[in-house]
C-alpha cells in the first residue's frame, strides 16, 4: 500500500503523507496542500474530505456495513438496548453492571424539565414545527445549566458524565412535552423506569391513568432508537463538530445538531416518506407516478426514503428496520396499508434502471415511520424521535472534538465565483 502520494503541478512534484485508518481506509493528507502548493482541495459537499479522525462509528457504503466502537450494528440491534448502546457510542466500551448502572442512574435522576423550563413552551404557538421548538428548548438548557456549558473545554469535559446523561435524558422528555404542548395536554414528569418505557409513559400517559408500554412497543421504540443512535460523519453530527470545533458548549452543540437534521433530505426524511406513502394510498396509485416523477430529476422530486450519501449496496439499518416493521404490525395485529404500498414501492424501484444504476436503495428513513405510527406516534413527531436516538453520537462526536488537544476550530475554505474587484457607486451612477 503506498505511504505517500506524489502530486505534479506544473513542473514541481510534492509529496502527500497517506494516512490508513484501523479498518484499511485510505486518505491522502492534504493539510499542508496550500501552505506548500497554493492550492485548495475542492470538494464541494465533502463527500471526499475526511473531517476528522474518530474512533466512534465504522461505515463501509459498498458492503452495507455499520459497527459502533467495532461492534455490528446487527448485534447491537439483536443484543442491546438503547441506553447500553448509548453508553458504548459515548464512553467506548459496553458498560460493565455497575457502570451501566451509574448512566442509568444518571439519565433517571436528570429526566424531569424544571419549572422554568416548562414555562419556555408556553412560548410556542401550539402548532409550531417540533424540530423548531426541540432545538431551542434544548438550545436553552446551556442557559438553565450554565455550570456545565461553559464554552471552556477543560471545564466542559470534568462535567461531561452528567451534562452527557443530562442531555439524552432530557432531549427525549422535552420530545415528549412538544407531543403533549401541540395536543393541548398536561406534563407528564417521568418515573423510575427504563428509557423508552419512560418516554412512552411521559408522553400517552393520562393524568390518573398511567400508560403502561407493552414489551413489543417498548422494545420497537427501543430498535428505532438504537438504530439511529450514530451514524458517522452525517450533516448532523458534522454540524455538532463543526460548533463544538470553536469550543461551543455541549448543549449549545446539540441544538446545532438538531436544526441540521430537520432538513428532509437529512432526518426530515422520516416524516416527507409518509406523506408520501400516504399520498400514494389517497390517490389509489401503485407508486407509478412517483416513481417517475423521481426518475424526471429535481430535489423536490425524489423518491423519499431511498438512496443514502454513503451506503451504494443496502443500508444495513433499513434491513434491520423493515423486518422490526413487520414484528411489530404483526404483534400488535395492525395491518396498515402504507406497508404494503411500502413494500410495493421498494420492489418497484429495485427493478427500475434508473435506481439500479445510480445505486439507490431504501434507507432507514424507508420504514421507521411506518413503525412510529403503529405505536401511535404522529408523524410530525418522526424527526424528533430520530433526533432523540442520534444524540448519544452526537455527544460522543463532540466530546471527541472536546477532548483532541490538536483539534482546530474547522474552517473550510472556498473558491471565490463572484465578482472580481470593482469601485464603490454612487447612488446616482446606479441603474
Ligand atoms: N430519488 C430519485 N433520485 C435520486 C434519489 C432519490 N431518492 N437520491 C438520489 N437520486 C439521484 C440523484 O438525483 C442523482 O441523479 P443524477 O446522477 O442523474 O444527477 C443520483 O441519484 C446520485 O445521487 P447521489 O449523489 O447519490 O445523491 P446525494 O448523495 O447527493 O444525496 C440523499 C443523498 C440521501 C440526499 C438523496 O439520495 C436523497 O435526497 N434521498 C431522499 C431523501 C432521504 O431519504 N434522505 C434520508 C437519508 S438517510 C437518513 C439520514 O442519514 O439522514
Amino acid at each position: 500500500m503506498a505511504t505517500t502520494a506524489q502530486l505534479k503541478l506544473d513542473d514541481k512534484e510534492y509529496v502527500l503523507p497517506v494516512m490508513v485508518g484501523t479498518e484499511g481506509e485510505k486518505a491522502i493528507d492534504t493539510r499542508k496542500l496550500r501552505a506548500e502548493t497554493g492550492y485548495i482541495a475542492y470538494d464541494q459537499g465533502y463527500g471526499n474530505t475526511g473531517s476528522c479522525e474518530s474512533a466512534i462509528t465504522y461505515l463501509d457504503g459498498d458492503n452495507g456495513i455499520l459497527r459502533h466502537r467495532g461492534y455490528p450494528i446487527e448485534q447491537l440491534a439483536q443484543n442491546s438496548n438503547f441506553g447500553e448502546t448509548a453508553y458504548l457510542i459515548i464512553y467506548g466500551e459496553l458498560p460493565n453492571a455497575a457502570q451501566r448502572k451509574a448512566f442509568g442512574d444518571l439519565l433517571r435522576q436528570h429526566a424531569a424539565i424544571e419549572p422554568q423550563m416548562q414555562a419556555i413552551f408556553q412560548g410556542y404557538p401550539k402548532d409550531a414545527p417540533p424540530m423548531a421548538m426541540l432545538s431551542s428548548i434544548v438550545a436553552s438548557l446551556a442557559a438553565h445549566n450554565p455550570h456545565l456549558a461553559t464554552n471552556d473545554f477543560e471545564k466542559d469535559l470534568k462535567n461531561f458524565d452528567l451534562a452527557a446523561a443530562m442531555a439524552i435524558s432530557k432531549i427525549r422528555t422535552i420530545g415528549a412535552m412538544i407531543y403533549r404542548y401541540q395536543h393541548g395536554l398536561p406534563y407528564i414528569p417521568p418515573k423510575d423506569i427504563p428509557f423508552c418505557d419512560n418516554f412512552l409513559h411521559m408522553m400517552f400517559s393520562e393524568v390518573y391513568k398511567d400508560y403502561v408500554a407493552a414489551p413489543e412497543i417498548s422494545k420497537a421504540i427501543n430498535t428505532l432508537l438504537l438504530l439511529h443512535a450514530d451514524h458517522e460523519q452525517n450533516c448532523s453530527t458534522s454540524t455538532v463538530r463543526m460548533v463544538g470545533s470553536s469550543a461551543a458548549n455541549l448543549f449549545t452543540s446539540l441544538s446545532a445538531g438538531i436544526c441540521a437534521l430537520s432538513g428532509p433530505l437529512h432526518g426530515g426524511a422520516n416524516t416527507a416518506v409518509m406523506h408520501m406513502l400516504q399520498s400514494i394510498h389517497d390517490e389509489h396509485d401503485d407508486g407509478t407516478r412517483f416513481i417517475a416523477a423521481a426518475k424526471s430529476g429535481g430535489k423536490s422530486n425524489r423518491l423519499m426514503g431511498f438512496g443514502h450519501p454513503v451506503y451504494r449496496n443496502f443500508d444495513p439499518r433499513a434491513k434491520i428496520i423493515g423486518k422490526a416493521c413487520e414484528d411489530v404490525l404483526n404483534k400488535l395485529g395492525i395491518n396498515d396499508p402504507l406497508l404494503a404500498i411500502a413494500r410495493n414501492l421498494e420492489q418497484a424501484a429495485l427493478k427500475d434502471d434508473y435506481f439500479i444504476s445510480r445505486k439507490l436503495y431504501p434507507n432507514v428513513d424507508f420504514y421507521s415511520g411506518i413503525i412510529m405510527r403503529a405505536l401511535g406516534i404522529p408523524v410530525n413527531m418522526f424527526t424528533v424521535i430520530f433526533a432523540i436516538g442520534r444524540s448519544p453520537g452526537w455527544i460522543a462526536n463532540w466530546r471527541e472534538v472536546a477532548a483532541n488537544p490538536k483539534g482546530r476550530i474547522y474552517r473550510p475554505r472556498q473558491i471565490y465565483s463572484g465578482p472580481v474587484k470593482r469601485d464603490y457607486l454612487p447612488m446616482a451612477q446606479r441603474g
